[in-house]
């Protein structure tokens, strides 16, 4: 990765954002980070705050007064500013919808301008309810009806997409489009329903671990420090390695969420038990969930020569142990 660059997050308070701005300190570069703090906290950025070389700026990314003077001095933009979690996209599909779009197109807007090179975090979500094994960046996607609400996160991640890749045909604009599938790690909160950090707060409380549905359903998960490897190297270069392309981020090694609940009680030595509960009750009447979101992870091997290295086992433990498990 190239060093004493200058680097532009949106939503760098949050969980991937504030690993990715340490990491970019960490070597030299400079990260100025914008976040409304909706869903992110500057708590995130107690290890980088009081470094020179990082700036905070509290904002909307499109209300932003300083968003024009941001992307022309940065060298590089991560776009991770999103409405995210799928219990705050099906509460509020409206707000989503408008976080999504309105803030992508006003950095993309600007990126044209400045020339700047700009990477989006997309999702998993946009391959939709496609019963295919294994997701390439080339399938078809197929997504559930407007009156599910649910389906307004993938949708509007996928007119980002359209959007960004929009900017690279008509202007050359240099987009990156990755799509990231349960990404984890210390910091992300549970608060919004991502799954494992859920389980292990309740595991280190010996309270229930709540599965959806039967539990069979299955994921892949990576660890936030393995994937933001590859999201730098994606943007290093230029033109940027991943210029004008989609990629999944993520690993393809899949377990169930009955058996990733019982892996998270035996690792953390919890006395907690499994409790099963519909869909209808956990989310609303009509939820539509995923069996499986396996990626294909052989374009982005290929082209950064990096695979994630960290194993379940040890992203459970450092999730514990970021909880205050000793
Ligand atoms: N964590 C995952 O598994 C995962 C999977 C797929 C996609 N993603 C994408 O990665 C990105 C980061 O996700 P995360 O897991 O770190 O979530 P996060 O909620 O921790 O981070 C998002 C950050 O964006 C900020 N934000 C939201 N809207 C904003 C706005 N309009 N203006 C300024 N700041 C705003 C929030 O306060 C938060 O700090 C998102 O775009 C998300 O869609 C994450």
């Amino acid at each position: 990765m190239s060093t004493g660059k200058h680097y532009l997050i949106t939503g760098g308070a949050g969980f991937i954002g504030s690993h990715l701005s340490e990491y970019l300190i960490e070597r030299g570069n400079r990260v100025t980070v914008i976040d409304d703090l909706s869903t992110g906290s500057e708590e995130n950025l107690a290890h980088v705050r009081r470094d020179p070389r990082f700036h905070f700026i509290r904002s909307r990314v499109s209300e932003c007064a300083e968003l024009e003077r941001c992307v022309s001095e940065c060298d590089i933009i991560f776009h991770l500013a999103a409405a995210v979690g799928v219990k705050l996209v099906v509460e509020r599909p409206l707000y989503t919808i408008h976080n999504n779009l309105k803030e992508t197109e006003a950095v993309l807007e600007l990126a044209r301008k400045y020339g700047k090179t700009f990477l989006l975090a997309s999702t998993s979500e946009v391959y939709g309810k496609s019963s295919k094994a294994r997701f390439a960046e080339s399938d078809d996607l197929h997504i559930g009806a407007p009156h599910l609400g649910r389906w307004s996160y993938a949708c509007s991640k996928l007119m980002d997409e359209f959007m960004a890749m929009a900017y690279w045909h008509e202007y050359e604009t240099p987009v990156v489009i990755t799509r990231l599938f349960n990404i984890v790690g210390p910091r992300q909160t549970g608060r919004y329903g991502m799954v494992l950090p859920r389980f292990v707060k309740a595991a280190l409380e010996n309270k229930p671990l709540p599965v959806y549905g039967d539990g069979t359903q299955t994921r892949c998960f990576c660890h936030v420090a393995d994937t933001i490897k590859l999201l730098t190297q994606l943007v290093d270069g230029n033109p940027p390695l991943g210029a004008g392309e989609v990629f999944n981020i993520g690993t393809d090694l899949e377990i169930s969420i009955a058996e990733l609940a019982r892996k998270v009680i035996a690792l953390t030595g919890s006395r907690s038990e499994i409790e099963f509960i519909p869909y209808e009750k956990a989310y609303a009447p009509g939820f539509q969930d995923m069996m499986r979101r396996k990626p294909s992870v052989e374009k982005v091997l290929a082209r950064t020569g990096t695979r994630p290295e960290i194993k379940l086992d040890q992203i459970i433990l450092d999730i514990a142990h970021s909880m205050g498990m000793r």
